[in-house]
């Protein structure tokens, strides 16, 4: 379905065009001044320039006219189109047309999405955990943007390609082979003479694992012979050594089932678990042929390749391909993989996502591998950076004891204070007359934004919640207030992990969007256990004004997808589905569906709430959570 903007701007070019102005002067905007109107045309202004002529004297003109096409046609578009000073031109949308389009959404299997993507292959590099380092919350941001971003573009029918880019080949690897060593000095691993095959079995578990990293990592800082000796391991590694690629396949057998299950506990997905080590059999070839090229040089011994641009506002250092000691860097290994990608993939765009921190190492990256035709001048290249996760003492964020905070342990903390507040809304629920309970009652003020109070009589019936319910309950309403509290704020912001507000069934949070779509399936359920028969229904002109307001938002839905993809920013999706929570809860405070005794508008209105729901529901599937059945 076309966007209602380009209806709206169409019919508007139509106007400028038929009185004699060009139609660029012609765009139309959402309304900044809602009291006034609900879309405006500021093209005026410009016009007036461009053919001398008083701003006002245009924006009647372009009224006037399409005031009197209006009258023409059966099908309006505006209810009202004014011209104000100095050349505004003010736009309501007629009811009518604003049901149309609604019920057209209805029809169409993404709701009037249309599919832009057209197939386009694009690489999402996001997660980027290291293996056998446990997962922390540094990691979270990455996975929850890039899962976000991906089901986007999937939707929008693009075809994305998530890739967990796994640091699987760093000097970790090599400290962990040597606390092995120290721990265990009689393993085959170890012996130069041993001419066997290597075990199946891993020689450690993923506790241990664990434990191994942390205490080489402390060992490494204390003890220089022990890291040199890590270095070596981590050098012969990386040449192939045998015994020790061995080892590494056990630590990525073991490290691997621990992280896939870690991201399934957060619902993101990858189509690839590749990593650093993948791009190793590239990087001979791509040192030889920036050095081909003409394009690497020698600093100080290691390999450079400069990237510094004339228009740039300040010098950047060169891009390190190799270390003077002939070791591959970070950088090297990113050009690596962009090598395969290119091979397999030929993405049509790239998308990484990391701490802003690696912004000048994306920026080096991106330059070599346009500067070496790698990639083709044109492919966007996008780093997306975000901000930290601060605890509220406004430092990143910790444990109790000051220590890295584990994400299994927030994923629990966070699913803890969602179950406290799903115990405390049953106990409430139970003191209520039957018809409440099983269904939590969340602000008994109707504080929902100001909003929302549930409909006595009206809410679900049934039992009360069971501790099992309760529980798996919580899992998915916690997860929502985990994702929706990052996702909701701009990426390169940093912002406060704040486990009250996060979890709070109210404001602007995943538990409150979800709650209100429990609440519309709940007033479905009612209606049809009542004996409702809305279908074929359809939505109606609005009476009131929440009821547009809601039908206003709803018809935005296409437009805010697409732009929420297009400048990957999950965040502004965030802001429309909580807008639009608040427009229902709005107009459910207004009218009172269940009681409603004139039955075709009362079937309107369950198409409307319907459409609704469906809406919340497809935008926080595509954000990476879902609802559940009752709260
Ligand atoms: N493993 C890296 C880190 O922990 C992130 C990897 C991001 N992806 C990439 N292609 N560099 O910082």
């Amino acid at each position: 379905m076309k966007k209602i903007l380009d209806l709206i701007s169409a019919r508007m070019e139509e106007a400028f065009e038929a009185c004699g102005y060009e139609k660029r002067f012609a765009k139309v905007v959402l309304s900044n001044r809602p009291d006034l109107c609900e879309y405006q045309c500021n093209g005026a202004m410009a016009a007036a320039k461009a053919y001398k002529k008083k701003p006002i004297d245009i924006a009647g003109q372009v009224t006037a006219w399409l005031d009197e096409e209006e009258t023409k046609e059966d099908a309006r578009m505006f209810s009202d189109i004014n011209a104000v000073m100095p050349g505004f031109i003010n736009i309501r949308l007629d009811g009518s047309f604003l049901a149309s389009y609604l019920n057209g959404m209805g029809q169409e299997e993404k709701l009037g999405l249309e599919e832009t993507g057209r197939g386009e292959t694009v690489i999402v590099d996001y997660g980027g955990a290291n293996v056998a380092k446990p997962l922390h919350v540094g990691h979270l941001r990455s996975a929850v943007i890039g899962e976000s971003i991906r089901r986007m573009g999937n939707f929008l029918g693009y075809r994305m390609i998530g890739d967990v880019h796994l640091g699987d080949w760093g000097l970790q690897m090599g400290l962990i082979i040597e606390e092995l060593r120290d721990r265990q000095p009689g393993l085959v691993y170890f012996d130069e003479n041993f001419e066997g095959e290597y075990p199946k079995e891993p020689p450690f578990t993923i506790g241990e694992l664990e434990d191994i990293y942390p205490c080489a990592s402390a060992k490494s800082k204390a003890d220089d012979s022990f890291r040199e000796r890590a270095q070596t391991a981590t050098f012969k590694l990386q040449n192939g050594y045998k015994p020790y690629t061995a080892i590494w396949k056990h630590i990525m057998a073991v490290s691997l089932e621990d992280l896939k299950k870690n991201y399934g506990n957060l619902d993101v997905h990858f189509d690839l678990w590749k990593g650093e080590s993948d791009a190793e059999p590239y990087i001979p070839w791509l040192i030889q042929d920036l050095q081909d090229k003409g394009l690497a040089r020698e600093s100080q011994g290691a390999l450079v390749v400069d990237i510094s641009r004339e228009t740039d506002s300040k010098e950047l250092p060169p891009c390190i391909v190799r270390k003077s000691d002939g070791a591959a860097l970070y950088a090297t290994s990113d050009l690596g993989t962009i090598l395969e990608r290119e091979k397999l993939y030929q993405p049509a765009k790239y998308i990484y996502i990391t701490d802003k921190r690696q912004e000048l190492h994306f920026i080096q990256v991106f330059r070599v591998a346009k500067k070496a035709g790698y990639v083709k001048e044109d492919t966007p290249m996008i780093h997306i950076g975000f901000g930290t996760m601060n605890g509220k003492d406004g430092k990143p964020f910790k444990t109790r004891d000051g220590g890295v905070m584990r994400l299994e342990q927030l994923i629990g903390d966070i699913e803890e204070a969602v179950y406290r507040r799903i115990l405390e809304n049953r106990e409430v629920s139970q003191g209520e007359e039957a018809a409440v309970s099983g269904a939590f009652v969340p602000e008994r003020e109707g504080a929902v934004s100001g909003s929302a109070v549930p409909e006595r009589g009206g809410t679900v019936s049934g039992s009360v919640m069971s501790e099992r319910e309760a529980r798996a309950t919580a899992r998915l309403v916690g997860l929502a207030a985990l994702k929706y509290g990052d996702l909701s704020n701009q990426a390169a912001k940093d912002y406060v992990f704040d486990l009250e507000r996060f979890s709070s069934f109210t404001g602007n949070t995943g538990p409150y969007i979800l709650y209100t779509i429990v609440r519309i399936k709940s007033i479905l359920n009612n209606y049809e256990r009542a004996g409702g028969q809305g279908e074929g229904a359809r939505i109606l002109s609005p009476f009131g004004d929440t009821e547009k307001e809601l039908m206003l938002k709803l018809t935005r839905y296409n437009e805010v997808m697409e732009n929420a993809f297009g400048e990957a920013a999950p965040h502004k999706l965030c802001q429309y589905i909580y807008e639009l929570a608040n427009a229902f809860n709005g107009f459910y405070r207004d009218n009172k569906i269940l009681a409603e005794e004139d039955k075709k508008q009362q079937a309107g209105w369950i198409r409307l709430i319907t459409l609704t729901k469906d809406v919340l529901a497809t935008c926080i599937r595509v954000l990476g959570f879902d609802a559940p059945d009752r709260m």
